[in-house]
């Protein structure tokens, strides 16, 4: 500690500035500013079309036999400690399962990752593609994090379209033009966060053999595990 009262001061970092612009860009700030002029007792019901999470609407609450499945396994005292891979091994075995019924070969345990949210998958995904010169493709609209976890592991963002004349499909020969032999990775958001579509298999297919026709190492990330059914099939 230097400078400041007394002499010293905090030695932080200085800040990254392509950090602190990703996060200026979050529909968050302006929804806050929006939230603030308003006056929940007021005349007016306020319908929150914004609303991010589900888990307020009845329609949406955990199963009863999903609760009770993981009070059991709570209770079993097998499971309070760190996770490791032995710990998480029958877990991982029945998403593979699970994954594997429509698909003409089967998924093993070591294809499959779990993380604690979408957030940390994002964080490993990007420290792991992060390395000087790569560049990712992230969709635009998008979900801000994987800018900012982008431009923190130093990878050049190279934002594709999403076209909503045509239902926010993929821009596929925009992407085709962005793409070079740097590119490490495309994000291909489904379920899609903003826009709210889901892509069709057909659409998918297509963005699939491109990655492959064009990359010479092409890379799928999906954040929202329904996709990954989807994209097992297509890269089948
Ligand atoms: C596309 C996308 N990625 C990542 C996340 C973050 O997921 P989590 O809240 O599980 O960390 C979200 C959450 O809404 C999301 O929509």
């Amino acid at each position: 500690m230097e400078g400041g009262r007394g002499g010293k001061r905090w030695r932080f970092a200085t800040p990254n500035l392509a950090v602190a612009a990703a996060g200026e860009r979050s529909i968050q700030r302006y929804l806050l500013q929006l939230h603030a002029c308003l006056d929940e007792h007021g005349p007016r019901p306020v319908i929150p079309l914004s609303h991010g999470d589900p888990s307020s609407s009845a329609c949406f609450r955990t199963a009863p036999e999903a609760e009770e499945a993981v009070a059991a396994a709570v209770r079993s005292g097998d499971y309070n400690g760190y996770s490791s891979p032995a710990t998480s091994l029958p877990a991982r075995r029945a998403v593979a399962e699970y994954l594997s019924c429509d698909l003409p070969y089967k998924l093993c345990t070591d294809d499959i990752f779990l993380t604690s949210g979408g957030t940390q998958a994002i964080e490993i995904v990007m420290s792991v593609f992060g390395q000087p010169g790569a560049n990712i493709l992230l969709p635009k609209p998008g979900y801000p994090k994987h800018e900012a976890h982008a431009v923190f592991h130093r990878m050049e963002v190279r934002l594709y379209d999403l076209v909503p004349e045509r239902g926010w499909e993929i821009n596929v020969e925009a992407v085709e033009a962005l793409a070079d032999e740097n590119t490490v990775a495309i994000v291909i958001t489904n379920p899609n966060n903003p826009c709210g579509n889901v892509y069709t298999y057909e659409h998918l297919s297509k963005v699939g053999m491109m990655a492959v026709q064009c990359w010479v190492t092409p890379y799928f990330l999906l954040f929202v595990p329904i996709s990954m059914e989807l994209m097992c099939r297509i890269l089948t």
